[in-house]
């Protein structure tokens, strides 16, 4: 089976098994055939956060789980639930309509609901965890439904209990929220509010925040239909206070974020500083608006990928004392 549709790199790799879920059943009886023949199982979503490194020796199951509805409505949370196959961009419009609100930073994040919580995905000053109620996984190992709650998730920055002990066990197949019957815009984010106040006078609409969002992002972000790409590379790299002194005081300009007692880099600006913004290396390089977004021009293998990664992790380490770790899987 091809993958090329199915990750947003768009590498021409093949898997040996591959299956379409879309329901828990399905999902089940996937797994079962995998255990059977002794295959890993990779479960895929919207294939955005993922580096397939080449052809697979695995069962890759096409998660398509979908549904969304409105579980209840207060006064002032609205509870919905997603199936794991739903898009992620449509969801949340979806669930502005509903008048449920929370979400709109996270508008035109690419990928599905299911994968979404794996990484805590997170933009514009809000991350899922500050929406999120609980979710629904298959263990792969009892094949039985668990529900995970906000805290058993251990959410964090970019990070999840299901890239640490729940890894490669369980397959999400819903995720439920716990969003705002009022809107409270969250605008903190630099460019956001002057966005949204060219396009709207008082108090901002729901929709306006979210297209403002959407404008930003595709100013910044390539399509991945268009060039391939899976968002930013790598994770914003956190630092302590010493070493950001050091470099503060060769570059007074470092873009740094206080975070958990620590400092956040921005990894775009690092890499943006030592003069790899729009570099190119055969069919893959940065792209010219986003340092930090890495690209298929067009025919890359994913070693082109790799090597170009370890290359910018090589530079940014001599250059700044800094490690930069990759945010995609490699599988
Ligand atoms: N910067 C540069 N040069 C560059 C890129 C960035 O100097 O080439 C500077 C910017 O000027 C800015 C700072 O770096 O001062 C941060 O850049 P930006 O606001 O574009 O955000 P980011 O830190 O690069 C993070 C998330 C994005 C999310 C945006 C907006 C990570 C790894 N990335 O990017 O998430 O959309 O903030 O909130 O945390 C993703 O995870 O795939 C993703 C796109």
């Amino acid at each position: 089976y091809s993958l090329e549709a199915l990750n947003t790199f768009g590498f021409r790799v093949n898997a040996r098994y591959f299956a379409e879920a879309s329901s828990v059943e399905d999902l089940r009886e996937a797994v079962h055939f995998a255990c059977q023949k002794n295959l890993p199982v990779v479960p895929l979503g919207g294939g955005s956060n993922l580096i397939l490194s080449g052809d697979q020796e695995a069962l890759f199951v096409h998660v398509n789980i979908c549904d969304k509805e409105v579980v209840s409505r207060g006064d002032e949370l609205v509870r919905v639930t997603a199936g794991a196959g739903e898009n992620w961009h449509e969801f949340v419009r979806w669930t502005l309509g509903e008048r449920a609100f929370g979400l709109e930073n996270l508008s035109l994040i690419p990928g599905n609901v299911g994968a979404a919580p794996i990484q805590n995905i997170g933009a514009y000053g809000v991350e899922i965890k500050d929406f999120l109620h609980s979710l629904d996984a298959l263990d792969m190992k009892s094949g039985e439904l668990k529900t995970f709650s906000l805290a058993d998730c251990q959410f964090g920055y970019r990070d999840s209990i299901f890239k640490h002990s729940a890894r490669d066990r369980f397959i999400i197949t819903f995720v439920e929220f716990a969003l705002d019957a009022k809107l409270s815009p969250r605008l903190a984010y630099g460019r956001l509010q002057e966005e949204v106040e060219q396009r709207s006078e008082g108090s901002p609409d729901a929709f306006v925040i979210s297209e403002a969002v959407c404008d930003i992002r595709m100013e910044k972000l390539p399509d991945p239909r268009v060039l391939g790409n899976a968002g930013s590379f790598f994770k914003n790299p956190v630092v302590g206070e010493s070493l950001l002194k050091k470099l503060q005081a060769d570059y007074p300009d470092i873009v740094a974020f206080p975070f958990e007692g620590r400092w956040k880099l921005a990894a775009g600006w690092l890499i943006d500083r030592a003069g790899l913004k729009g570099f190119r290396q055969g069919a893959v390089g940065t792209f010219n608006n986003q340092a930090l977004v890495l690209v298929n021009h067009g025919g890359a293998v994913p070693e082109d990928l790799l090597g170009l990664a370890q290359y910018i992790q090589d530079v940014v380490r001599d250059r700044f004392g800094v490690e930069l770790e990759m945010e995609p899987r490699v599988y």
